[in-house]
């Protein structure tokens, strides 16, 4: 079950964008919790190390994914929220890197087919109100022979946590927008995406999943 049936998008994605606005501000202190206090620090850098060439990063928010990137990379960032993508842009000015940032709908990506050797998208499927769709276009604007490179979040592995997040599932989704109980892997797969690589982390909550289009 790639998507939990009991629960139904109840935002908008201009609530989704308002959300993100507010939400702005504060996201640094959230990201250094992800971070640095759960360990995505060390996901995000082995699994960006494969990152190459022209690199659209979806839902890039704040800009978390911009440090890892290698200098060589040119990065294009999309998402929804104005205030989100100024943090960004804030970011890769202290960075050093050149940015373009756009905002953009992941579930329609204005690029031609092919347009980049890798695409990344982290923490972001459990906000789109279709996260197949949005995946099929990050297949659709990579290269053939280039990379999907992933870190999402779902239903842990572990029995107890993962019950307790479904009996929270709801109640979680309409304070965060964010559905906790979702099946990443499923939902690659349901895409169409070739996983050639997955695995779990945190409690089994944590995805890394390495795929081609
Ligand atoms: C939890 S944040 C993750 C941000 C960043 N990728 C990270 O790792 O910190 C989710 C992001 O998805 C963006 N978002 C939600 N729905 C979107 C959509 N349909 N298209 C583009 N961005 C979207 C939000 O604005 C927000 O910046």
């Amino acid at each position: 079950m790639a998507q939990p049936s009991h629960m139904h998008n109840t935002f908008s994605k201009a609530q989704l964008r308002e959300l993100y606005d507010e939400t702005a501000p504060g996201y640094a202190q959230a990201e250094w919790v992800l971070n640095y206090l759960i360990g995505l620090h060390g996901l995000r850098r082995r699994l960006f190390q494969q990152a190459a060439g022209r690199v659209l990063d979806v839902a890039a928010g704040t800009g978390a994914n911009l440090p890892y990137l290698s200098a060589d990379c040119q990065v294009t960032a999309v998402d929804l929220s104005p205030g989100m993508l100024a943090k960004a842009e804030e970011k890769a000015h202290k960075l050093g890197v050149q940015l373009e940032a756009r905002l953009m709908d992941a579930e329609a990506l204005a690029f031609p087919d092919g347009t980049f050797q890798t695409v990344i998208s982290t923490l972001s499927t459990c906000t789109f109100p279709d996260p197949v769709r949005a995946l099929q276009e990050m297949a659709r604007v990579c290269q053939s022979n280039g990379r999907i490179l992933l870190l999402e979040h779902g239903r842990s592995s572990w029995p107890l946590f993962g019950r307790y997040q479904d009996r929270r599932a709801q109640a979680h989704y309409e304070r965060a927008g964010c559905r906790w109980t979702q099946e990443p892997q499923e939902l690659a797969a349901a895409a169409g995406l070739r996983i050639t690589r997955a695995t779990r982390h945190r409690a089994g909550v944590f995805h890394v999943i390495e795929a081609r289009p």
